[in-house]
């Protein structure tokens, strides 16, 4: 991918996390810890930025600004899963359900940004995506949950 696409994708997540930050509580995730030293406003941002060089990468025709939405907005569930609160128990199988939630009463989703959010932990949760974008942000997850928690410093911003 060269460089141009690099900046264009980091643009397009950047315009929307700027929205997400005006019109909702996006920011908030900036205090919430994820994997590590990664915040989940971090990791959400690494999720959309894989996901669009997923898509690029293998010519998977998707709409690219819901890819980038769904992604971002994939764990809005807006609390710390560390703490060991009683109603967000069982957190790996129940947030994508907060999050979609949290997110279409904020922003207001699609259909195909819906199933996106609600399955990106397939396979846990049992009942796989509907849509290529709903698949690919569910490998992206991953791939960036793993570099997150073996890459120190793994970045959006500085990756290749
Ligand atoms: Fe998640
Ligand atoms: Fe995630």
């Amino acid at each position: 991918m060269n460089k141009k696409k690099r900046e264009q994708f980091r643009g397009k997540i950047q315009e929307h996390v700027a929205r997400f930050e005006k019109d909702g509580q996006f920011s908030l995730q900036r205090s919430f810890p994820h994997h590590k030293n990664v915040s989940v406003h971090e990791h959400v941002c690494h999720v959309a930025y894989v996901a669009l060089k997923i898509a690029h990468t293998l010519r998977v025709k998707v709409d690219e600004d819901k890819l980038v939405r769904a992604a971002l907005l994939h764990d809005y569930y807006l609390y710390n899963w560390h703490d060991d609160e009683d109603w967000h128990k069982w957190h790996g199988f129940r947030h994508p359900k907060f999050a979609c939630d949290n997110a279409h009463r904020d922003f207001g989703l699609c259909e195909r940004e819906k199933d996106a959010i609600l399955k990106h932990m397939f396979p846990l949760t049992i009942v796989p995506p509907k849509h290529r974008e709903g698949w690919i942000i569910t490998l992206a997850d991953k791939v960036c949950a793993f570099k997150e928690c073996w890459f120190r410093n793994w970045s959006y911003e500085t990756t290749k």
